[in-house]
This record gives structure tokens, sequence and C-alpha cells, in this order.
């Protein structure tokens, strides 16, 4: 049995502990919230035998092989860090820090103590991420030119902490952004970002007050709200390949958008909502939809799938899909686009 504790028992948390209970071979035997009212209860919800309010005092527990931190983005350092220290392997959520100066401290714990670091990055075991990538990897999309990565939305800030930078590190730049060009990234063959162009707005706002609609249910609501509405940016990669990111909580658009685009020298490919390979065969312009299972619950199946390959990786030593390098390259790029907003021009990373 691999038992494993969970840190941060808010909305997220949810999906690592069905993922954990759907294996015969883990146990959740602990978990650690700093409200010990939402701790205690999802202890006695899920029948788990050891509550904390303090992560230290959970990582003593020599039972313990793994964590998840399920934390809001400023703890993710300092817990994954001392997750590794105390012996454990650690699946930490996305993003893997507030910057990339405290990702590659988590790195550097990784290396010391040779423990597994897997960065959240869900999106990668998407049933129609991992049949693209089959594509992508069999060459039938050529050279990989120009890829568009967009998260828009047009249902006002979340707030609580998802809008307090001192919380979060950002906006939907680090929240959502983070997913698709992560994502996008992978399908490319993670290329190394050179240069970043950013723009960041913040002028829109909370937006509280937008009436019969209600998309967010944040565990700790609040009005405070600190961080972007919309970022966009132009990444160019070592390998001449560029991306055009669009990431927004707050914009005036006709409805959300989430879509990975590729543009290859063989085929182009749409992942979202529905994976579409465009393509030529026979001088006759195709459309290529794949037939597979698509699963009753997406998100909650992706869920499943990260935390299964987490174990496996514990279990069997099996590669890991999403190293903390990956969590690290992300973190360069989210913090280039940040400061390419504030100094209002392309920077290098
Ligand atoms: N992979 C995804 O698709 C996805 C989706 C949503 C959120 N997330 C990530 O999951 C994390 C949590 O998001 P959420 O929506 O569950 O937030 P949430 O507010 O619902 O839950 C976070 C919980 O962490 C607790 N917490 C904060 N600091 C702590 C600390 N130092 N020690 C112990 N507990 C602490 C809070 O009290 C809260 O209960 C974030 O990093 C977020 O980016 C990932």
């Amino acid at each position: 049995m691999i038992q494993v504790g969970i840190i941060g028992t808010g909305n997220i948390s949810r999906f690592h502990l069905k993922g954990y209970q759907a294996l015969e071979n883990v146990k959740v035997v602990a978990c650690c919230d700093i409200n010990g009212e939402r701790a205690q209860k999802y202890a006695e919800d899920h029948g788990i035998e050891k509550v904390f309010t303090d992560y230290k005092e959970m990582l003593k527990l020599p039972e313990l092989d793994a964590v998840s931190v399920c934390t809001w983005n400023n703890s993710h350092a300092e817990i994954s860090i001392a997750g590794l220290k105390a012996g454990k392997h650690v699946l930490c959520e996305k993003p893997l820090a507030m910057n990339a100066q405290q990702a590659e401290e988590i790195q550097k714990a990784k290396e010391e103590t040779g423990k597994l670091l897997m960065v959240g990055f869900v999106r990668r075991f998407g049933a129609n991420a991992n049949i693209l990538k089959d594509f992508i990897d069999k060459d039938y999309l050529g050279q990989i030119n120009y890829v568009k990565a967009v998260c828009r939305r047009r249902c006002g800030n979340p707030c609580g902490w998802f809008s307090d930078k001192s919380r979060s590190g950002g906006g939907p730049l680090i929240d959502l952004g983070v997913h698709v060009i992560d994502l996008a990234r992978y399908l490319m063959g993670k290329p190394k970002a050179v240069t970043v162009s950013g723009a960041v707005f913040d002028n829109i706002g909370p937006e509280l007050e937008v009436k019969a609609y209600n998309r967010y249910n944040p565990a700790d609501p609040s009005k405070e709200c600190s961080v972007e509405d919309f970022a966009t940016a132009i990444i160019r990669f070592d390998n001449g390949a560029v991306m055009h990111v669009e990431a927004s909580f707050n914009e005036h658009i006709k409805e959300d958008v989430l879509s990975v685009e590729l543009q290859g020298t063989k085929a182009g490919a749409m992942l979202e909502p529905n994976l579409v390979i465009y393509s030529k065969m026979e001088d006759y312009l195709m459309d290529l939809t794949p037939k597979y299972t698509i699963p009753k619950d997406p998100f909650e199946d992706n869920f499943k799938a990260e935390t299964a390959h987490f174990i496996d990786c514990i279990e069997n030593g099996t590669m890991c899909r999403n190293p903390v390098e990956d969590g690290v390259e992300l973190m360069k790029i989210l913090d280039a686009v940040y400061r390419s907003a504030e100094q209002k021009r392309e920077v290098e990373l």
C-alpha cells in the first residue's frame, strides 16, 4: 500500500482524492488544511484517519510515502520543498510556484533528495491530448510553426484567493494560461522559450454584480482583486516556432473560449472543443476526427489518469510525464510575460 496525504482540502483536492481512491494499492491516510474545520469535515466525509492544520506535523508521519499539494499557489514551493526533504514524493498542483525562482528552489530540493516531484499539468492526460501527441510523435503534423493557446472567460474575476496576488502570484495568466501554454508546449515537443512579448490589462475588475450567472464558488470568497483581467503574449522558441497566448477571467466576448490550435507543415490540429486534424489526402483537403470514447466526466477522468501516473512512477519507477523542469520552464515563461508587460517591450529569457 502506498500511503498518501493531501495538503489543502479545498475544491481541487477532491479530484486528487477520487483519483487515489480509484487505485487499489493506495490509501489516503492523512489530510491537512489551515482551516481546521474544513480539514476535519473532509476527513470525516472521506474516512481519512489523521487530520492536521500544520503540514509540517503531517510530514513527520513515517508511514507517509507521498503528498498531493493542493493549497493556494503561495505555499506550493514551501510545502513541496518540505515534503521532498521529509522523504516524501510530491504531486504539486499547477502552477508549480509563484515565480521561476521558487520553482528552481523546488527543483534543487528534488535533485538533492532524489524523490519524485510531479507537476499537476492535468490536461496532458486528456484523451484528446494523448491522441494528438501520438499523431505528432509519428510526424503527421510535420514541423510545428505556430500554436495558438487560448483560455478566455467573460464571467467576472473570481475573487477569493484567485484574485489576491499575494496568494495566487497573478491572474488568468498564471491560473488558466499555465494550462494551455503547457499543453501547447508539451505537444510541440517542449521547445525552450527564448523571447516573450506580453501585455496584461487590469481595468475591468471583479464585476461582482453580474446577475443571474454564477460560475465560481470559491472556498473562501472575498471582494479583493489585485490581478489582471486579461493577458496576451507572443512567445518565440529556440526551434523557430511561435506561440500566441490569450488568457482572461473577464472580457467582453461572445462566450468562453478554450482552444489549442497547432499549425504544422504537413497538417494542423485543433484540440478543443473536439480534436480535429486538418490535412490533405490525394490532393483533397481533409478534416480528420478520431473516434474515441469520451469519458462521462473528462475533468475527473484526467485527474484519475494523473494520480494513477504519479503512483505508477513511485511504484514502478516509470519516467514521469510531468517532471519538475517542465514546471520551472513554465514559470520562466509566465515571469517573462509579466516582465514584458511591465517593461512594455519584448524580453529575453
Ligand atoms: N489542475 C486544475 O485544473 C486546477 C483547477 C483548480 C485549481 N487548481 C490548483 O489547485 C490549487 C488549489 O485550488 P482550489 O481551487 O482547490 O482552492 P481552494 O481555495 O478551494 O482550496 C485551497 C485550500 O488550501 C488551504 N490552504 C491554503 N494554504 C495552506 C497551507 N499553507 N497549508 C494547508 N492548507 C492550506 C485553504 O485553506 C483551502 O482550503 C491551486 O494551486 C490551483 O491553481 C488546479
